[in-house]
């Protein structure tokens, strides 16, 4: 009897493991290769029984099964992660000039004429590394500052053109090694992104300036589920072998990734000498239009590893590497008009009207003028013929007035109003800001934006609380803030326009699900001043209630991590004003969760002093004083007898021979490390 319980098992797990190779064949067709065999509800059928197998099955499940892409739970935050050899930026050209000056310069530096080069794509997205350990995705690792990244294994897991293990004989074949990292360009596809904002519109959520912003936002999501939604999509560029050089060319190391399951850019070529630089160059700026995906220029690299040893580094980037920036896509159009947009805020922004022009295969209409100080500092007058830039910006922008006998300049100057174009409320601005603002608490367009704002996904997630109803509870007078979302009632759902029975008692489910969600998304839901998504993770983990963050002094706010002065103000500034301190006892009367769990700070070195100075090699000044916090100590900025640890990085000064003098005790990076150890 045990032996066939055994047998049945290990059917089971080979049944598995069967269909774990198959559908990771077919992601890689239809992700990587963008080709698929099979169709979407074949696909959906493989995972379906993979999941009812690994769910018969629990204790079979492993990290690298296709099913385990998203890991359920929201995390807390980002861990830093030091990077195992720098991730570095490159040098720019700008023009042809520029080009054949760096190729020159290899010239000269290798001392040789017969160079080979590797020609890329600029992939305008974000960098990120992927750490692969027996085979097997290990980390994903933001860029940070070049130095340490951010750790966001759970988001990059979510992206399917990632493998999330490599077998053994893929690896072998490839000629990759079991443990590398691979470093590469998470981008959003021009498709997603439009779908992405089209999405975020409908909720009345503000919208991602272009897909780079919108790569970067996703990546750093706390909820892997939403980075899932989005479809990022990932190609490698280079390979890291800890140190080893395993391939003599780049050229083969692409190969080699693109043999082993990763996206590597086809479009990319060999080329011998200055010429076929220019035309892979000058070939992909006019086709640059027909990607799917945004790019900024084109990657030269040399193609021997041998010589990338030899060429070395400057400062920030490599030698052996250029990147060629196309110029901005522009265009010349008349300005017919300016009118005012007020956002959530209350900040007024001037956009200008323009007779349509296509630029880069995309008719502009309309282009942001940002602020009165830009109006000033390009001089533009409405009637003015001007150059509007468009970079994947969703609104591009005026760059720059015409002035010639075939553009003759406009007549009219643009002034700000005086009152706000949608309430009539006072708008000002306010000293040394650029910015002006309705200051009208009650003006209509940000109480329409800040309800919309509670309700949307990423915030309360009240579904069905969109533009259409937003905008009849708030012209009826029915919500005036957020808690009035909460006192809403069947019946005055019902007497809305195109609300039936059904709709309304969803919504009121809806509204009843939000009271549950965490302090953080309060926070962030208030609508406060500099106080995003992660700031308000931040708030919630640093006081663990509403009643202690409304208290807070501008001090005591600027301990948490990432609050300086000018959000502690604004958060103080908040609380100050009586009604917001209603708004939050009305929140907390209706039900909501306006509690969450405090993270403790460690008490290792509490009542210790330390004072940083000089250059540490793996963290920045910041990192190092939050570790310092994060066990209790504090951070100060001069010696005194007082200072108990003076951390000494490298080229350190006064401070150094202050505490020498002093006799303060002086530890380096590794003692530090020591000390905040739990
Ligand atoms: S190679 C040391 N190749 O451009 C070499 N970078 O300013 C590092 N990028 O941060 C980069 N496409 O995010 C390389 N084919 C490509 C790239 C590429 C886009 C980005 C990358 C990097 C930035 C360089």
């Amino acid at each position: 009897m045990i032996f066939v319980m055994k047998a049945a098992k290990h059917n089971i797990q080979d049944e598995i493991e069967s269909l774990r190779e198959e559908i990771r064949h077919h992601e890689y067709r239809y992700y990587v290769l963008d080709d698929p065999e099979i169709s979407d509800a074949e696909f959906d059928r493989l995972m379906n029984q993979l999941k009812k197998l690994e769910a018969e099955q629990p204790e079979l499940i492993t990290a690298d099964s296709p099913t385990q892409r998203v890991g359920g739970k929201p995390r807390e935050g980002f861990v830093k992660v030091p990077h195992s050899i720098p991730m570095l930026s490159l040098d720019n050209a700008y023009s042809e000039e520029e080009l054949r000056a760096w190729e020159r310069r290899v010239h000269e530096l290798s001392g040789r004429e017969d160079i080979e080069y590797v020609c890329e794509l600029k992939l305008d997205g974000m960098s990120l590394a992927l750490r692969y350990e027996g085979g097997k995705l290990v980390r994903g690792i933001t860029r940070g500052d070049g130095n340490v990244g951010e750790d966001v294994t759970a988001n990059v897991r979510t992206v399917r053109s990632i493998p999330l293990g490599i077998s053994k004989d893929k690896l072998k074949k490839a000629g990759l090694p079991s443990d590398f990292e691979v470093r590469g360009e998470m981008l959003m596809p021009i498709a997603s992104f439009k779908r992405m904002n089209d999405e975020r519109e409908k909720h009345g959520l503000s919208l991602f300036a272009n897909p780079r912003n919108a790569t970067a936002g996703t990546v750093r999501q706390l909820e892997p589920s939403i980075t899932a939604q989005r479809r990022l999509d990932y190609f490698a560029y280079m390979l890291v072998a800890g140190g080893k050089n395993l391939f003599d060319q780049h050229w083969q190391a692409l190969n080699a990734l693109e043999n082993s399951g990763f996206k590597v850019n086809p479009r990319r070529t060999l080329a011998t000498n200055f010429d076929e630089l220019w035309k892979f160059i000058g070939e992909w700026e006019e086709k640059r239009e027909s990607l799917p995906y945004e790019i900024d220029g084109v990657v030269i690299k040399v193609n021997s590893t041998a010589l990338h040893r030899q060429l070395g580094f400057t400062g920030k980037a490599p030698r052996w590497a250029i990147a060629y920036k196309y110029a901005a896509r522009a265009g010349i159009t008349q300005i017919e008009n300016i009118h005012v947009q007020v956002g959530r805020t209350g900040k007024l922004t001037p956009v200008a009207e323009l007779k349509p022009v296509p630029i880069g295969g995309t008719t502009v209409s309309r282009a942001t003028l940002h602020n009165m100080d830009e109006i000033e500092r390009l001089g533009v007058k409405i009637g003015d013929w001007v150059e509007v830039e468009r970079g994947g910006d969703v609104i591009p922008k005026v760059t720059r007035v015409l002035d010639d006998k075939d553009h003759p300049r406009g007549r009219k100057s643009f002034e700000m109003p005086e009152r706000c174009p949608v309430c009539g409320g006072h708008v000002v601005r306010a000293e040394g800001e650029a910015d002006h603002r309705c200051v009208n608490q009650k003006c209509p367009a940000k109480l329409r934006e800040t309800i919309l704002h509670f309700a949307s996904r990423g915030v309360m997630n009240i579904d069905g609380m969109g533009d259409a109803l937003v905008a009849q509870l708030t012209d009826k007078g029915m919500v005036k803030d957020v808690a009035d979302i909460y006192k809403l009632t069947k019946g005055k759902l019902l007497s809305l326009e195109r609300m039936g029975d059904k709709s309304a008692e969803n919504v009121l489910k809806e509204i009843e699900n939000s009271k549950k969600l965490a302090l953080e998304r309060v926070i962030y839901g208030l609508g406060i001043r500099f106080v995003g998504e992660r700031t308000a993770q931040f708030l919630a983990e640093h006081f663990g209630n509403m009643q202690d963050l409304v208290k807070a002094s501008e001090e005591e706010l600027q301990q948490v991590e990432e609050v300086g002065p000018r959000i502690a103000k604004s958060i103080v500034e908040f609380f100050a004003e009586p009604k917001n301190r209603e708004l939050v006892d009305e929140l907390r009367a209706a039900g909501l969760t306006l509690k969450g769990k405090k993270k403790e700070r460690g008490t290792k070195l509490s009542s210790k002093t330390f004072v940083l100075t000089g250059t540490l090699a793996n963290y920045s000044r910041d990192e190092a004083k939050k570790m310092i916090e994060d066990a209790g100590g504090k951070v100060t900025g001069s010696v005194s007898k007082k200072t108990d640890y003076v951390v000494a990085g490298t080229d350190a000064g006064s401070k150094l021979d202050k505490a020498k003098e002093l006799g303060v005790k002086v530890i380096d990076e590794k003692g530090m490390e020591e000390l905040v150890k739990p």
